[in-house]
């Protein structure tokens, strides 16, 4: 029997939480607008906003901090993390940045194109955004499952459905699709993975085609522990062993390194490509810093370089992947619509299924992020109709996304299963209450709509 199914740490530094009433939580949420986004982060009891930047450092890591190189050019801090990315990517180029979104400015620079296709499984924001800036026509081909928030449990159901992608080649012709974008998980879609047989084939049809494939790997490790655990032929390759073979089948990768980096800022861009790289720095250099430090501190370049290697970790990894599995269970126990199977970094509450009697356009799954925070003090956020939501171009009318949910991000190495707990009751009464609830009104969203869930004002209705 192996007993050892606890958190494969103990705690050694704890930091306050505090608890508050409902008629404060009310309070507040009147304050911020019914917007997760303003509510002070210390009014939050568990926050699950995101897993971004939020991890927990380990002892190593802070010891790592105190060796920092700070040095303009050259940084020792530099090479050690070279060294780290250089083992996990299995490619030899790479810059640092400050976050992920730097590392998507510089991909979208030089792989996105005015006119031309960008094919995702499902683009995050930041690399859509900067590659629509230039003109791209950014386009989501995950699988059908993967964008039904009702479909049976798969074991993939991020990868990249190829028959749209070729579908796409064929009709428009090659030349007029400048990069194909995997990201690893997918984020959007519920944290849900790609496999190692959808990103080789996704490569072998771009390549026929001289299409670029790169990796939007925020969350890599993840991705490679539910290989190693759902697809034949990888049970018994370590980590790293499958993080090298994803990254073999692209020549650049973006890296949000507040993920599975296991650190609270940072971000990278790797590539196999020298030529790529070149230009690479060019850019780091106008936006971000010189090409040893790339808008980073040495010292945190050394807590990367560390926490690159920590995420890679199995037993971590098996401790991180359960925790959503255990969050999963218990609501799936008490009734309560999640997106099966659980992913990686979070579980995704289906919206629609959860407040059948609220349309889609009055926010069901933001209504929800209220009342979780209203009961709980819990924060999670809302991808549905206010983040995924836009405007006819011609009718300025409201278009609806297919996917509807709350997000509730699990930040590493951060909560117990106990907290798991308080969500999961939180949810369960709200669950057996849901008839009271009503929808939401937007009354304000500022001027540029994809970003309106950050700054958007709301009314219950
Ligand atoms: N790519 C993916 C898949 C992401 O999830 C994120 C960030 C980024 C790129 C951008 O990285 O924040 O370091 O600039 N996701 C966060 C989230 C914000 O809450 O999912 P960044």
């Amino acid at each position: 029997m192996d007993f050892m199914k606890a958190e494969p740490f103990r705690i050694k530094v704890v930091e306050k939480i505090k608890k508050s009433t409902k008629s404060e939580r009310k309070q507040w949420l009147e304050e911020a607008g019914y917007n997760a986004f303003k509510i002070k982060a210390e009014n939050v009891y568990i926050d699950c906003i995101t897993d971004s930047g939020t991890s927990a450092m380990s002892a190593e890591q802070w010891s790592a901090i105190m060796l920092g190189d700070e040095s303009y050019a050259g940084s020792k801090s530099y090479y050690k993390l070279e060294k780290s990315v250089q083992e996990v990517f299995g490619m030899p180029y790479f810059q640092p940045t400050h976050q992920g979104r730097a590392a998507d400015y510089i991909m979208a620079q030089l792989y996105a194109q005015k006119g031309k296709y960008a094919i995702g499984n499902m683009h995050f924001d930041t690399f859509r955004g900067n590659a629509e800036i230039l003109g791209a026509l950014a386009v989501d081909y995950v699988t059908d499952s993967g964008k039904d928030t009702t479909s049976p449990a798969e074991p993939f159901k991020g990868n990249i459905d190829l028959h749209k992608m070729e579908k796409l080649i064929n009709e428009k012709g090659p030349n007029q699709i400048s990069v194909v974008i995997i990201t690893v998980t997918c984020n959007n879609n519920g944290g849900q993975p790609v496999s190692m047989k959808n990103i080789k084939e996704v490569s072998k049809l771009a390549k026929k085609h001289n299409i670029p494939v790169v990796i939007d790997a925020a969350r890599l490790a993840e991705n490679a522990y539910f290989i190693k655990q759902r697809e034949e032929g990888y049970e018994d390759k370590t980590i790293k062993e499958i993080t090298q073979e994803m990254f073999s089948y692209c020549e650049t990768a973006t890296m949000s390194s507040k993920k599975d980096g296991l650190v609270n800022i940072g971000g990278l861009f790797v590539t196999r490509n020298e030529n790529i790289l070149e230009q690479a720095q060019q850019l780091a250099i106008v936006h971000e810093g010189f090409i040893t430090y790339g808008g980073m501190a040495g010292r945190d370049l050394e807590g990367l370089a560390v926490g690159l290697q920590e995420g890679c970790d199995e037993q971590y990894l098996e401790y991180r992947i359960n925790q959503s599995v255990y969050l999963g269970e218990r609501l799936k126990e008490q009734g309560v619509p999640i997106i099966e199977p659980t992913g990686g970094h979070g579980v995704y509450v289906d919206g629609r299924r959860f407040f059948p009697h609220i349309p889609q356009y009055q926010f069901p799954s933001q209504r929800l992020v209220v009342a979780l925070y209203e009961e709980a003090g819990v924060r999670a956020v809302e991808i549905g109709a206010c983040a995924f939501g836009s405007k006819d171009p011609k009718t300025g009318e409201e278009v609806l996304p297919e996917i509807e949910t709350m997000r509730i991000a699990l930040s590493r190495r951060v909560y117990t299963n106990s907290h798991m707990d308080v969500i999961a009751n939180a949810l369960g009464y709200i669950y057996k209450n849901r008839n009271h609830y009503k929808g939401m009104k937007l009354v304000y969203e500022g001027s540029v709509t994809s970003l309106r869930h950050f700054t958007a004002g709301f009314e219950l209705l």
